[in-house]
C-alpha cells in the first residue's frame, strides 16, 4: 500500500500556496485516507492509545518539572510537599504522570503481545519491529530514571542497585558506573542526570514513534489472519473508520486511568518511597515497579552477578531478534493451535517472573512446595520458579519458536483477508454472496 496515490486537493489560493511549499495539509490528508485492511480488532487500537499515553506524559512532565528542584536537599521536598500540597491542581498532575507510567505500560504490553500473536513483528516489517523494541527499551530508561526523581527511600535504592549492575562488566564497568553516578556513589549529581535525561528522552521516544509510523505506512498494517491485502475491497479509508474506533477505545481506556489517578493513586507505588532517601538505611525489600518486575526476576534467578545482567540483556534481546527466530510460513497464530499453546504458556512463565520479581529472595512462599532442599538446600522455592520461568522464556524464543515454525502443521489459511469478513454473520452486505466459511 505505500504506493497509495494522493487524493488532497487544495480548496483555497492559502492551501495551494502551502501546497507547493510545505504539502503538510497533504501530509495529514494521506494519512487519514490511508487504505487500512478492513478487518482490524480491538488489539490494533493500542497503537492510538499510546500515542495518547505518550502525550499525556509530555505534557504533564513539562509542568511537573516547573516544580521540580533536581538537587538532593530539594527533590523530596519540592514533590511532597511542593508539587503534591502547594501547587494548585499538583496532585492531579503528579497522579497523571505517576499512574500514566503503569498505563503506557499496560498499553505497550498489550501493544507487543498482539504483535506477537498475530506475527506482525514477520517480513516485511522487521524494520518496524525493531524500532518498537528501540522504544520499549528507552521507555524502561525513561520510567526507571524518572522513578529516582521524588528521592525516596525506593528511588534511591533502586538507582543504587540498578546502576551498580554496570559494575559487572569487566574493564569498563567501573568507569561506566562512575559516569552515571557523576561521582563515587548515587548522590546529587547522579539525580540532576537523571533528571535532565528524563526529560530528554521522552523527545527521543516521539521522534522514533515517527520513524515506527513511518516504517508501517510502507507496507501497511498487517491484521488478525496474517494474509496480505491484496486489493482496494480489503481496506477502508482509515478516517472515519479507525479514527473512530481508536477514540472510542481512548475513552474506554481513560475510564482505567481515571480509576486509578482519583481512586488509587498510591496503588502500583511504593509505601518506602514516601520517606525521604537515606543512604544510611536500606530497606527491607528493594523492588522495581511492576512493569520491570519479570526482569529482575531473571536477574536475580542467576547467582553470578554478570551472568544475571547478560540473561536480562538477552531476555529484551530476543524480542529483537525474533523475526529471524520465527521459520513459520504463517503469519498469525488464529492458524498455529500448537504455537498458541506455548505463546500462552510463555504469557504464563512471564507472569510467573513478574510475581516471583515482586517476592523477597530469601522468602519461604510456596509453602509446602519448598522440597527443592535435595538440589540446593540454600535456595529456595521462589528462585526455582524464577530458575523454571526463565528456562522457558528463553526456550520459546530459541527453540520453541525455530522449531515449531518448520514441524506444525498449521490450519488452512484464507486466500484473502475479505473472505473471513464476508463469512461472518455481521460482515456479509444485504444481498451480498456470503463466502465460504473459514476459521478465524
Ligand atoms: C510509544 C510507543 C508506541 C507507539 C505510540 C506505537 C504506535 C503504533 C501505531 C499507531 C501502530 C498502528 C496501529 C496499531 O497497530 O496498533 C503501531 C503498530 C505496530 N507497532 Fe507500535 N507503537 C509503540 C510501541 C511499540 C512497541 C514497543 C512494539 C514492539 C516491540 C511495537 C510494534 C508494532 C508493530 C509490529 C506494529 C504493526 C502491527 C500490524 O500492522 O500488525 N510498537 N504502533
Amino acid at each position: 500500500m505505500s504506493d497509495h496515490p494522493s487524493t488532497y486537493q487544495p480548496n483555497s489560493g492559502i492551501e495551494r500556496w502551502l501546497d507547493t511549499r510545505l504539502p503538510i495539509i497533504r501530509f495529514g490528508a494521506d494519512l487519514m485516507s490511508f487504505p487500512t485492511p478492513r478487518n482490524l480488532n480491538y488489539w490494533y487500537t493500542f497503537g492510538a492509545i499510546l500515542a495518547f499515553c505518550l502525550g499525556v506524559q509530555i505534557v504533564t512532565g513539562i509542568v511537573l518539572a516547573m516544580h521540580y528542584d533536581p538537587s538532593g536537599v530539594g527533590a523530596f521536598m519540592s514533590v511532597q510537599r511542593g508539587i503534591m500540597r502547594d501547587v494548585n491542581y499538583g496532585w492531579l498532575l503528579r497522579g497523571i504522570h505517576a499512574n500514566g507510567a503503569s498505563m503506557f505500560f499496560l498499553a505497550v504490553y498489550l501493544h507487543i503481545l498482539r504483535g506477537l500473536y498475530y506475527g506482525s513483528y514477520k517480513a516485511p516489517r522487521e524494520v518496524l519491529w525493531l524500532l518498537g523494541c528501540v522504544i520499549y527499551v528507552l521507555m524502561m530508561a525513561t520510567a526507571f530514571m524518572g522513578y529516582v526523581l521524588p528521592w525516596g527511600q525506593m528511588s534511591f535504592w533502586g538507582a543504587k542497585v540498578i546502576t551498580s549492575l554496570f559494575g559487572a562488566f569487566p574493564v569498563i564497568g567501573k568507569p561506566l558506573t562512575e559516569l552515571l553516578w557523576g561521582g563515587f556513589a548515587v548522590d546529587d549529581p547522579t539525580l540532576t542526570r537523571f533528571f535532565s535525561l528524563h526529560y530528554l528522552l521522552p523527545f527521543v521516544i516521539a521522534a522514533v514513534v515517527a520513524l515506527h509510523i513511518w516504517a508501517l505506512h510502507v507496507p501497511g498494517n498487517a491484521n488478525p489472519t496474517g494474509v496480505e491485502v491484496k486489493s482496494k475491497s480489503d481496506t477502508l479509508p482509515f478516517h472515519p473508520y479507525y479514527t473512530v474506533k481508536d477514540l472510542f477505545a481512548i475513552s474506554v481506556f481513560m475510564i482505567l486511568f481515571a480509576v486509578f489517578v482519583f481512586y488509587m493513586p498510591e496503588a502500583l507505588g511504593k509505601v518506602d518511597n514516601q520517606v525521604m532517601a537515606d543512604p544510611l538505611k536500606t530497606p527491607a525489600q528493594i523492588v522495581p515497579e511492576w512493569y520491570l518486575l519479570p526482569f529482575y526476576a531473571i536477574l536475580r534467578a542467576i547467582p553470578d552477578k554478570l551472568t544475571g545482567v547478560l540473561a536480562l540483556a538477552g531476555a529484551l534481546g530476543m524480542l529483537f531478534i525474533l523475526p529471524w527466530l520465527d521459520t513459520s510460513k504463517v503469519r498469525s497464530m488464529r492458524y498455529r493451535p500448537q504455537y498458541r499453546l506455548f505463546f500462552f504458556i510463555w504469557i504464563v512463565a512471564c507472569a510467573a517472573l513478574g510475581w516471583c520479581g515482586s517476592q523477597e529472595p530469601d522468602g519461604q512462599i510456596l509453602e509446602g512446595v519448598k522440597t527443592f532442599t535435595l538440589i540446593d538446600a540454600d535456595l529456595n522455592s521462589v528462585t526455582w520458579l524464577s530458575r523454571f520461568a526463565s528456562i522457558y522464556y528463553f526456550a520459546y524464543f530459541l527453540v520453541i519458536t525455530p522449531v515449531l515454525g518448520l514441524t506444525e502443521k498449521p490450519l488452512p489459511v484464507p486466500d484473502s483477508l475479505y473472505t473471513p469478513v464476508l463469512s461472518h454473520p455481521a460482515g456479509a452486505p444485504a444481498g451480498a454472496a456470503a463466502a465460504p466459511e473459514t476459521k478465524g
